[in-house]
C-alpha cells in the first residue's frame, strides 16, 4: 500500500489538532474527575501530572516513532520494527484494547447524548436526589442506553467512512477553545455555590496518606487513557504524519492541553459536588449527577442562561467524545482495510459491528447484576482491563522496543525528522524510553500484584 493512497494529514496543525482531539474527550471531563474523586483528590492529581510528563510524553514519542516509521496499521507497524519478538504483539494487544474502549466509551458518549436531549427538553430539573435518581433509572434501563451506544458507534462510523474527518479536524480548531470557555463559565458558577471551598480544598490540598498501590495504578491508567497512549491509537495516527512533524513538540503540546482540560473539569465538578452533597467517590455517575445541579442551582436567578449553557455544554461534550471515538475507530478500520485487503468502507463496518456488540453488552451490564465480570459490570471491567492493564503493558512494550530493540540511528532519524531538527532533549527522552518508563510501569505492576 503506498503512502499516497493511505493519505496523510494535510497540515502540521491538522496532525496536532486530530491527535489533540483524540486525547481530549470523556477521559478528561468524565473519567478524570471520577478517578480523582475515588482516589483521594489532590494527591492523585499530583501523581497523575507526574506520570503524564515523565511517562506520558516519552511514551507518546515512542508510539509516534513506531507509527511514522512504518506508515501502516498498528499491528504491522509493530511487527515491522519488532520482527518475531514479543514486541510485535503490542500492536495487536493495543488494537484489542482500542476496540474494547470504543465499545464502553460509546455507552458513556450515549449517556452524554441523552443528557444533551434531556437538557434541551428540560428533563433534568429537580433537587439533588431527583437528579441522582434520574441518572440511576436512565443508566440501568434496558433499551435506551444500548441504542444510544450503537448510535454513537454509527455516528463515528459515518465520519470515518465518509472521510469527513478533515471537516471535524477543522471544526475542532473552534470546538476546543469553545469547550475551554464553557468550562471556565461553569467553573465560575460551580465555585459560586455555597460550600464550594471544600471542593477546591479537595483538589489542591494533597493528603499523601491516601496514596496506596491502587492510587498509583489508577493514576497511571488515567494518564495513559487520557493521552490515548498504549492502545495503538497514536501509532495509527502517526502513520499518517508526514516527515515534517516534530514528534516531541507535538506530544508535549497535546499533553499540556489535555492536562489543562482535565484539571479544569475537576474544578468544575468538585466544588459543586461538595456543595450539593454528591459524594466525590460516586464513580462513573459523578458528572452526571453533579452537573445538572450546577445548571439548576448556580444559574437559579437566570434560568435561561443555565439552560443555554447546559445545552451547549452537553453538545460540546458529545463532539469532544466524537473526536476521540473517531481515533479509536480508525485503529480497527486501518487494520482491517490493510490486513484483510478489503475496502475502507467494509473495514469500517467490521469495526462498527464488533464495537457495537461490545457497547451493547456494556450498556446492558450497568445496574444489572447478572452481567458482571469479576464482581464489576462489564463496562467497569473493560475500563479497568484496558486502562490499568493493557494500555500500560503496551506502552511499556513500546518503550522497550524503541529504547532497546530498534537501532538507535533509526530512533534518532525519526526523532530529528531525518536530521532536520536539532534533537532537543534527545538524551533525556532516550533515557526515559529505555529506563524510566519501563521500570516505573513494571514496578507499579509488581506492586499491584503485591510482589514488592
Ligand atoms: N484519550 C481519550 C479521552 O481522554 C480517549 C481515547 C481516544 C482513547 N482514543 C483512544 C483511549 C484510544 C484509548 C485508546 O477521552
Amino acid at each position: 500500500m503506498n503512502k499516497e493512497s493511505r493519505g496523510n494529514f494535510s497540515s502540521k496543525i491538522g496532525v496536532v489538532l486530530a491527535t489533540a482531539g483524540s486525547a481530549v474527550g470523556l477521559g478528561n471531563v468524565w473519567r478524570f474527575p471520577y478517578m480523582a474523586g475515588q482516589n483521594g483528590g489532590a494527591a492523585f492529581i499530583l501523581i497523575y501530572i507526574g506520570f503524564v510528563f515523565l511517562l506520558g510524553i516519552p511514551g507518546m514519542v515512542c508510539e509516534f516513532i513506531v507509527g511514522r516509521n512504518a506508515h501502516t496499521n498498528a499491528a504491522r507497524s509493530y511487527a515491522k520494527l519488532g520482527g518475531k519478538t514479543p514486541f510485535a504483539w503490542a500492536g495487536i494487544i493495543g488494537l484489542f484494547a482500542g476496540m474494547c474502549i470504543l465499545g464502553f466509551y460509546s455507552v458513556v458518549a450515549g449517556w452524554c447524548l441523552h443528557y444533551f436531549y434531556a437538557s434541551l427538553t428540560g428533563g433534568l430539573k429537580g433537587d439533588t436526589t431527583a437528579v441522582a435518581e434520574y441518572f440511576q433509572n436512565f443508566s440501568s434501563s434496558a433499551v435506551t442506553p444500548a441504542v444510544l451506544a450503537v448510535l454513537f458507534v454509527l455516528l463515528t462510523h459515518f465520519v470515518v467512512a465518509k472521510g469527513v474527518k478533515s471537516g471535524i479536524e477543522k471544526a475542532s480548531k473552534l470546538l476546543m477553545p469553545l469547550l475551554f470557555i464553557f468550562l471556565i463559565v461553569i467553573i465560575i458558577a460551580s465555585c459560586s455555590l455555597p460550600g464550594a471551598g471544600e471542593g477546591i480544598k479537595f483538589l489542591f490540598h494533597p493528603d499523601f496518606s491516601k496514596i496506596d498501590r491502587t492510587v498509583l495504578l489508577a493514576a497511571l491508567g488515567q494518564a495513559f487513557f487520557s493521552l490515548s497512549l498504549g492502545a495503538a491509537c497514536l501509532c495509527t495516527y502517526a502513520s499518517y504524519f508526514d516527515k515534517g512533524v516534530n514528534l516531541l513538540q507535538s506530544a508535549s503540546q497535546i499533553a499540556l492541553v489535555d492536562t489543562l482540560i482535565a484539571i479544569l473539569a475537576g474544578l468544575m465538578i468538585f466544588p459543586a459536588a461538595f456543595s450539593v452533597g454528591v459524594s466525590p467517590d460516586s464513580g462513573p455517575s459523578l458528572i452526571f449527577i453533579t452537573l445538572p445541579n450546577v445548571f439548576n442551582q448556580a444559574f437559579g436567578s437566570m434560568p435561561i442562561v443555565g439552560y443555554i449553557v447546559s445545552v451547549m455544554f452537553y453538545a460540546l461534550l458529545v463532539l469532544a467524545a466524537l473526536t476521540s471515538t473517531i481515533s479509536m475507530h480508525e485503529i480497527g478500520t486501518a487494520f482491517f482495510h490493510e490486513e484483510l485487503n478489503i475496502s475502507r468502507g467494509n473495514a469500517a463496518w467490521i469495526t462498527t459491528a464488533i464495537c457495537s456488540a461490545i457497547g451493547v453488552l456494556c450498556a446492558l451490564s450497568v445496574g444489572n447484576g447478572s452481567l458482571s465480570l469479576f464482581g464489576k459490570s462489564i463496562l467497569d471491567f473493560l475500563d479497568f482491563l484496558t486502562a490499568q492493564i493493557l494500555m500500560p503493558l503496551v506502552a511499556m512494550l513500546t518503550c522497550l522496543l524503541v529504547g532497546w530493540y530498534v537501532p538507535k540511528d533509526i530512533v534518532w532519524r525519526e526523532y530529528t525528522n531525518r536530521g532536520t531538527l536539532r534533537g532537543t532533549l534527545f538524551a533525556i527522552f532516550y533515557f526515559c524510553a529505555r529506563v524510566v518508563c519501563p521500570l516505573c510501569i513494571l514496578m507499579i505492576f509488581l506492586d499491584q500484584l503485591k510482589l514488592i
